[in-house]
This record gives C-alpha cells, sequence and structure tokens, in this order.
C-alpha cells in the first residue's frame, strides 16, 4: 500500500485493523468513500445497480472526473458488483452512499436509501453495522433501523444490528484530500460498540473525531451546508452593495476574512452556489423544518439571495450591450465550479437559458464539462468550441462562469486580437481589473465597481 505524497496519514501502519466493508452506491461519495478505504489498508467491495458502471469501473474507468481518483482506483484491490447480497454477507461494516435526490415538494427523497436498509435486513447474516453516509435528514437512521428490523423479524432471525450516521463533508474536485486529510469526521450512534467500531474504521485518518447521536449526527450534515450557502450568499449580497456604494468586495471579503472568527473561505463573491448539494440541502431543510414549525426565515434569504444571484451577470450583459438579440457572447466555464464535470445546478444553465430566449448567439467552452452540459442544453444557438480563444472569436462580450486556472493563464493581447468587443464580465472575479483594463478591456466583474474616467487613464498613461 503506498499513499500519495500529498496526503498525511497517521503513521501507524502496523497498527492497522484491516476492516471488510461493501459500500451500496458509487456516486460521488460512494465511489471516493470507497476507493480512500481501500487505500488506508480496507477490504472493499463497491455495489452499484448499473451493470455498465460497474463493467467500467472492473476496468478502471470511472464514470466522472475527479482529479486523482482514476489512478487510485486502479491502484487499489477494490472489488465491484452488481450483487448488493454477496457483498453484504461479506461485509462487517454496510456503508449507504447513495443519492438522495430532491422530491416533488423539495425535500429529501429517500426511497433508495430505503432500499439499502432493505436489502441489508434481507441479507445480514450476522451482526453487522449499517452506516447511513448519504445526505439524510433527521429522523432517517430511525426509520432505516425500523425497515431492517421488519425485515429481520419477517425472516424470524436476530442478529443484533448498529446503526450508525457517518455524514459526508468532501468536496467535488477534492475528494481525496478532503477524505484522507479530513476536517473533522462525525459519528452518530447508539451504542459504545459501534463507536468502538467507527474509531478502528478511521483509525489511519488524522481527524479529530466528533462522537454524537444519531439526529445531531444528520443535522450537522444539513447545517454544515446551509453555513456555507449563508456565507456565499452574505457574500454576494455585500457585493451587491459595493457596487452601489463604490467599494471593492475582494478586499470586503479580505479584511473580514482575516478575523480568524470569520476565516477567510467560501468568502468568493461570484455568480452564486450550484452542484448537487448545497441547493438541495438548503431547500430540504427548510422543508424539514415545516414537520417542527420551524420557518428558517435566514434560509429563504439565502436561497432567494442565490436565485438573484444567477441572473445577475445577464443583466449586466443587456446593461452594456442593449438588445442581445444576434450578438455573439462567448461563455468560457459551464461545470458549476472548477475541477469537476459536474454540470447539476450549474448557474451556466440559468444564464444560457436566459441567452437563448433572446435570441443571442453563444460559443460555450470549459475543459472538463462540454460532454455533460450537452446533455442538459438546448441545441440551439449555441456552439461548443475547442478552446478559449476559438469560444471568444468574434464575440461582443466574454463571460467567465467558472474560474478554472486556464482561464487566468489566458494571453490578453491574442484575447483582445480576436474579439469583436473588447468587454469582459468577469462571474468569478478571476481576473485581475487593473490588469485586463490595461490591456485594453472593459471589464465588469461582481462586486468591484468600474473604475472612474481618471483612473483608467492613469492606469493607460503607464501601459
Ligand atoms: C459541498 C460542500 O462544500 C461539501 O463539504 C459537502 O460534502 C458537499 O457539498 C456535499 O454535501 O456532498 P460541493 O458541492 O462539491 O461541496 O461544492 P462547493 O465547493 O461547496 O461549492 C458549491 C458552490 O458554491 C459552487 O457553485 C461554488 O462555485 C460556489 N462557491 C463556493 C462560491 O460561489 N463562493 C465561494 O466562496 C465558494
Amino acid at each position: 500500500m503506498s499513499t500519495p505524497l500529498f496526503l498525511k496519514l497517521k503513521n501507524n501502519s502496523d497498527s492497522v485493523n484491516i476492516m471488510k466493508i461493501a459500500i451500496i452506491g458509487t456516486g460521488y461519495v460512494g465511489l471516493t468513500t470507497g476507493t480512500c478505504f481501500a487505500e488506508i489498508g480496507h477490504e472493499i467491495i463497491c455495489v452499484d445497480v448499473n451493470e455498465e458502471k460497474i463493467e467500467n469501473l472492473k476496468k478502471g474507468i470511472i464514470p466522472i472526473y475527479e482529479p486523482g481518483l482514476e489512478e487510485m482506483v486502479r491502484k487499489n484491490k477494490i472489488n465491484f458488483t452488481t450483487d448488493a447480497k454477496k457483498a453484504i454477507k461479506f461485509a462487517e461494516i454496510v456503508i449507504s452512499a447513495v443519492g438522495t435526490p430532491m422530491g416533488k415538494n423539495h425535500d429529501a427523497d429517500l426511497q433508495f436509501v430505503k432500499e439499502v436498509a432493505e436489502t441489508f435486513g434481507k441479507h445480514a447474516n450476522n451482526q453487522k453495522v449499517f452506516v447511513n453516509k448519504s445526505t439524510v435528514p433527521v429522523g432517517t437512521g430511525k426509520i432505516c433501523k425500523k425497515i431492517i428490523e421488519t425485515e429481520f423479524k419477517k425472516r424470524n432471525v436476530d442478529f443484533g444490528f448498529e446503526i450508525v450516521s457517518n455524514p459526508e463533508f468532501l468536496r467535488e474536485g477534492t475528494a481525496i484530500k478532503d477524505t484522507l486529510e479530513a476536517d473533522r469526521i462525525v459519528i452518530g450512534t447508539e451504542t459504545n460498540n459501534a463507536r468502538k467500531i467507527m474509531k478502528k474504521l478511521y483509525e489511519k485518518i488524522e481527524a479529530p473525531i466528533l462522537f454524537t447521536d444519531i439526529k445531531t449526527a444528520e443535522i450537522i450534515k444539513y447545517a454544515a451546508n446551509s453555513f456555507l450557502a449563508t456565507k456565499i450568499s452574505f457574500i454576494n449580497e455585500m457585493a451587491g452593495f459595493c457596487e452601489k456604494a463604490g467599494g471593492n468586495i475582494k478586499d470586503v471579503a479580505k479584511g473580514i476574512g482575516l478575523d480568524k472568527r470569520i476565516g477567510k473561505k467560501f468568502l468568493n463573491a461570484g455568480i452564486g452556489y450550484g452542484g448537487s448539494c448545497l441547493p438541495k440541502d438548503v431547500k430540504a431543510l427548510i422543508q424539514k423544518g415545516q414537520e417542527f414549525d420551524c420557518d428558517f426565515p435566514l434560509l429563504k434569504a439565502v436561497e432567494e439571495i442565490n436565485e438573484n444571484q444567477k441572473n445577475l451577470l445577464f443583466k449586466k450583459l443587456q446593461k452594456h450591450l442593449g438588445a442581445l438579440e444576434g450578438k455573439l457572447i462567448a461563455i468560457w466555464g459551464l461545470s458549476f465550479k472548477p475541477k469537476t464535470d459536474d454540470m447539476r445546478e450549474a448557474p451556466s444553465l440559468t444564464i444560457i437559458k436566459k441567452l437563448q430566449a433572446t435570441g443571442a448567439y453563444i460559443h460555450a467552452y470549459d475543459p472538463k464539462a462540454t460532454e455533460n452540459a450537452k446533455k442538459m442544453i438546448e441545441s440551439f444557438n449555441i456552439e461548443f468550441c475547442k478552446t478559449p480563444l476559438d469560444t471568444a472569436s468574434g464575440a461582443n462580450a466574454l463571460v467567465i462562469l467558472t474560474e478554472w486556472d486556464e482561464f487566468a493563464q489566458t494571453d490578453l493581447k491574442r484575447l483582445h486580437s480576436v474579439m469583436k468587443n473588447p468587454l469582459i464580465l468577469d462571474g468569478r472575479n478571476l481576473l485581475n481589473k487593473e490588469i485586463v483594463e490595461k490591456a485594453g478591456f472593459k471589464h465588469v466583474g461582481i462586486g468591484q465597481p468600474d473604475q472612474k474616467p481618471h483612473e483608467t487613464a492613469k492606469l493607460l498613461e503607464h501601459a
């Protein structure tokens, strides 16, 4: 077992207790968790209902773009199967990592989690631990426990089992590091025995473990994502104020972030949060609140600010170009954030739809997400390009929607020479306004007021 150099694991390799683990669901969470547990020495079976996915995984082909994950899957001996029964019988710990998509009323749809509990109840053949890693609302542990008990009763068996809530905090794009160098591990249990087993599972990972009860662990997951969403909506609201009052949001974020109580991270103003988690989880928590007479006014405002933020760049485009019909808009970045090919709830989807409705033409480029984007975007008035410069060629404006590194390294001179109109709308404040304006562009960021004419003149003097 060798570990990539950048990862810091506990140096207790002599004392690793190898555990047999089945992971049900090989999405982002399941595949990363299974691979990382294999990396630290456990015996892993990963299960999925999708046969094609499993066949590819057996060949070392992973269905997502996640830096370092494919190499780690290939390196470790992970068993991939569609046979959940076999996996459950093999394992001492069964981890449910299936999806909890948004239900009809914005609540979390627990269909797949319930199916995993049922399968566990049908096939467990001795005492095992059932771990919930999927994002599930408070009370789900209890539901799973009941399902398993019912199945055991039907079979007239009583093996005893432990229920654990062990929420996941990894981010797409940095999933391996977030798992093996976690900030913290949260474990909700009902018994000391379950605590002991879970401690053993994580003994190679250097991270504080918070042991708590199951309901609290379930709430922690939603509270964490809702707090992150709140930070983003807060800074976006401040960015709007900066634009009107004349301040600069980048320095405001620095100025408040240096206060350790506030912290520097997650204070980048932009075009709103997207992805498969933050939007879904904020909505699901608000929805769950209704059951307990909790109105969540703060989270409702967080959501509203985010929805408005997704329309902001479109409005700015209209302000600068007037009617958009017939104009060519170049888009750099489609994924909901860099280092992923994930398009779920990407703000680019909202903006592109609005542009298409105006009759504007779109050239779009993303380093990794183009194929996924094609499946989600209607094909009229849009062309997907192969390079950033091709995308910008002849454009009336360039819009940056995802802060991929390669965009920051653009040759501004060449970019200027290919664009029809040197206007950049920077939805992620990726580029340095001063440098870009020195190169002859008009740069419109988020929460960065325009240079006053005399300031621009001064910059040009030094060019
Ligand atoms: C999020 C959480 O950060 C993870 O801790 C959690 O495990 C995961 O959801 C989950 O529940 O599975 P992820 O969806 O991968 O992770 O992405 P984030 O890095 O949180 O970014 C979410 C969105 O917020 C992106 O659209 C990003 O561009 C935006 N964002 C982030 C900002 O607009 N500003 C920031 O300062 C940070």
